[in-house]
């Protein structure tokens, strides 16, 4: 079996390096010479653990080319894994990239291929471009699936190697077989393959993201009112989490979700459901109270700093939208670090690998080569971002460093026990302030 990835984006280029692994040949097209130049010389241009080995292992297996057509014409299942970002102006996902590749692939298709789209599209979709292409090619015979992606980001490979289920959108028996047989090496691991129809594997793709979004914002709401009450939410998710009904990943409080996924993709569920006249409300509240939160964050900043950050200096820890990747889209950085710039904060900024994507983002940041010399002068100290490196810091150390004492901690990296009698002021996210 031959497989062509169309598009090497982070879920094109990870599940057509992970096909290889599987032991097919997988030819990665795209449209951009640089990426493919990059890709053929064995360097990959999304920091995720262990891509740069795995792809380096089955590179027998695996090639890269700005040839659509090529790769298109040789391959029995053709993948669409391009970009779909948010259209300007209305949220709804833009299928312009989509609509463009089902044309290609319907010029250069082999007879009884099977076009599979991996992007994350909206109800109907792939439908659509099966539509395309049986009026640009009615004389082939073809198939149309629609085979969403659930890997997240820093974790990738195991999320594609190890996933929970796998969703499978058909219309016919052989779209089905050939899926089937493509997923076939997981079933030593006897993961559940869904196969369905194509509006609900597309509908899936967005019902998964938007309750992980809202159990995200719900369990940063209860950690505003542990707040104020003097609660741990730390205690509380564990103890909800361990409802079965509920589950206990997903409920860690922060600054927010951020990413290239949940926010993008609740936007658009959330614009084409109120075009359809269905409001999702539940969605567009999350979206709503995500937004505020992240848009509040550098106020809390500035009430620690007792009501300004004029020429004050503030540290931030960790760039990227989580740890493990050096992904900045939508992360909470790229709205805090701006808002304290504008109240006139200095900002000295670490990441372990996002420090390049985010510097044309943020101007003006001082760039700093870890925790300790970003701590240097700061008045106060963020932790934005759970990398493991945070994790163990040497707080009086830190403190030393420090002009100020006050580190606010957005991800819960530290046990509150861990922070007492450290000279700090230690503010953390849905739990009490330890200040001693
Ligand atoms: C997500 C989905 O998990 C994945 O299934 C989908 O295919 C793509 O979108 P990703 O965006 O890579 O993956 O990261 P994820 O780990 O889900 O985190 C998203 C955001 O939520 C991050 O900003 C993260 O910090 C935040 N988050 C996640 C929390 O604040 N708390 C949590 O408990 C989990």
């Amino acid at each position: 079996m031959r497989i062509a990835m169309i598009g090497t984006g982070y879920v094109g280029l990870v599940s057509g390096v992970c096909f290889s692994e599987f032991g097919f040949d997988v030819v990665c097209a795209d449209k951009d010479p640089a990426k493919i130049a990059a890709l053929e010389r064995g360097e990959v241009p999304i920091f995720e653990p262990g891509l740069d080995d795995l792809m380096a292992r089955n590179a027998q297996r695996l090639s890269f080319t700005t040839d659509i057509a090529g790769a298109v014409g040789s391959a029995d299942v053709v993948f669409i894994a391009v970009g779909t970002p948010s259209r300007r102006g209305d949220g709804e996902a833009d299928l312009t990239y989509v609509h463009a590749a089902a044309r290609e692939v319907a010029q250069a298709m082999r007879p009884g291929t099977v076009v599979v789209i991996k992007s994350t599209v909206v109800v109907g979709t792939t439908r659509q471009v099966g539509a395309i292409i049986a009026e640009a090619a009615p004389d082939k015979d073809f198939s149309v699936a629609a085979n969403p992606e659930f890997l997240r980001e820093g974790s990738a490979i195991e999320d594609f190697m190890r996933p929970d289920r796998v969703v499978v959108g058909v219309e016919d028996a052989n779209a089905e077989a050939v899926l089937r047989q493509v997923y076939r090496p997981l079933y030593l691991r006897e993961t559940p393959i869904v196969v369905t129809s194509l509006e609900n594997a597309e509908i899936t793709k967005y019902a998964a993201n938007a309750f992980l979004a809202a159990k995200i914002t719900f369990i940063n709401e209860i950690a505003d009112l542990c707040e104020i009450t003097g609660g741990d939410v730390q205690d509380i998710a564990r103890a909800i989490g361990l409802d079965n009904r509920i589950g206990g990943k997903f409920l860690h409080p922060g600054p927010g979700y951020g990413g290239s996924c949940f926010p993008k993709d609740t936007r658009a569920i959330a614009a084409l459901a109120r075009r359809l006249g269905a409001p999702l409300q539940l969605i567009e509240t999350t979206i709503a109270v995500n937004e505020a939160r992240i848009g509040g964050l550098a106020d809390r900043i500035v009430a620690e700093a007792g009501g300004t950050v004029a020429g004050k200096t503030i540290a931030v820890l960790g760039i990227a939208f989580k740890p493990n990747t050096d992904d900045v889209r939508e992360a909470a950085s790229l709205t805090v670090i701006p808002a304290l710039q504008a109240a006139g904060a200095a900002i000295r900024a670490h990441d372990p690998e996002a420090a390049e994507a985010a510097e044309p983002e943020l101007p003006g940041v001082t760039w700093c080569a870890d925790a300790y010399d970003a701590a240097q002068g700061a008045d106060i100290l963020v932790i934005l971002t759970e990398w493991n490196t945070y994790r163990a810091m040497d707080m009086e150390r830190l403190g030393e460093a420090m002009s100020g004492r006050v580190i606010i901690d957005m991800r819960n990296v530290y046990r509150l026990d861990d922070m007492r009698g450290k000279g700090l002021r230690y503010v953390s996210v849905g739990r009490s302030t330890i200040d001693n």
